[in-house]
């Protein structure tokens, strides 16, 4: 299995909290340590450079506390930038930030038509653009991504409040394989899933509660947080190598390193 080098954006936590809630994960009245967040995300930055990949910064906001899910920030395939429009008012100001940094950046953007939350629902697997919803980006939005992309769109829906975005309970390993939470899914969409990957790792519910399969993968490394009960052991027994990081501060607000990672794909095949 070959890695592959990979450009990734990422916002440092610097004013990040937990006071308001948007999915079963985030509890208020139980304080966060944001400096520990900052230390733990710098783990995960540094776990991306030390596989040989480049990271990209945007500046964190202040007043927006989930900025550092930048995988919700937007979706880059083909140097192409589509914009995010969130559910939630309270991340609503993130989506224009994002923006503008990928114009910065040179890329041409594309405006959000429905509520469409980035890579946080929506995975490049091979030829296949995998897009969840159920909760957040809405069904609507996947049309848009087929006619902007050009890739056969997938809806998959997701039915646990729980794993409230795809990448909380899919993961894309390489081109043609992903690791899943079965339950996490409709029946059809299930079948969907083991018709188009009849080799995917499937994961425990003791391995998505740890936010296991909120994880990045280069097609050889995979950064996952540690202390997965099944889903490392699975993977290295298919040859993957995974990278165990400690993010349990940010999962307090319902995230993981994926969360926390943007892929900019930024040329054909990049
Ligand atoms: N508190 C954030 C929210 O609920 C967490 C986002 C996690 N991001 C992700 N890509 N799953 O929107």
């Amino acid at each position: 299995m070959e890695p592959t080098r990979q450009h990734y954006l990422m916002c440092r936590p610097t004013y990040f909290a937990v006071d308001y809630v948007i999915n079963p994960w985030m509890d208020p009245s139980r304080p966060v340590d944001t400096d520990r967040a900052v230390r733990q995300w710098e783990q995960l930055r540094q776990a991306h450079l030390d596989l040989g990949h480049t990271v990209a910064e945007i500046a964190p906001v202040p007043g927006l506390p989930d900025m550092v899910f930048a995988a919700n920030g937007g979706t880059v395939i083909d140097g192409k930038a589509l914009g995010v429009q969130f559910r939630d008012p309270q991340r609503a100001d993130e989506a224009p930030a994002y923006l503008s940094w990928f114009a910065d950046a040179g890329l041409p953007t594309y405006e959000p038509k429905h509520v469409n939350e980035g890579e946080g629902d929506i995975l490049l697997a091979g030829d296949l653009l995998l897009a969840g919803t159920g909760f957040r980006t809405s069904h609507a939005a996947h049309r848009q991504l087929q006619e902007l992309f050009g890739y056969p769109v997938i809806s998959l829906q997701l039915v646990d409040p729980r794993y409230y975005h795809l990448d909380t309970a899919l993961t894309v390993l390489d081109e043609r394989t992903v690791a899943y939470l079965p339950e996490a899914f409709s029946p059809g969409s299930q079948a969907v899933l083991r018709r188009l990957f009849p080799d995917a790792v499937l994961a425990t519910a003791g391995d998505a509660e740890v936010f296991g399969l909120n994880a990045v993968s280069d097609g050889l490394h995979v950064v996952l947080p540690a202390g997965t009960p099944q889903l490392a052991g699975r993977l290295r027994e298919r040859g993957y190598l995974p990278v165990e990081v400690d993010l349990s501060e940010l999962r307090r607000a319902g995230g993981g390193p994926k969360c926390c990672t943007l892929r900019l794909r930024q040329g054909k095949g990049a």
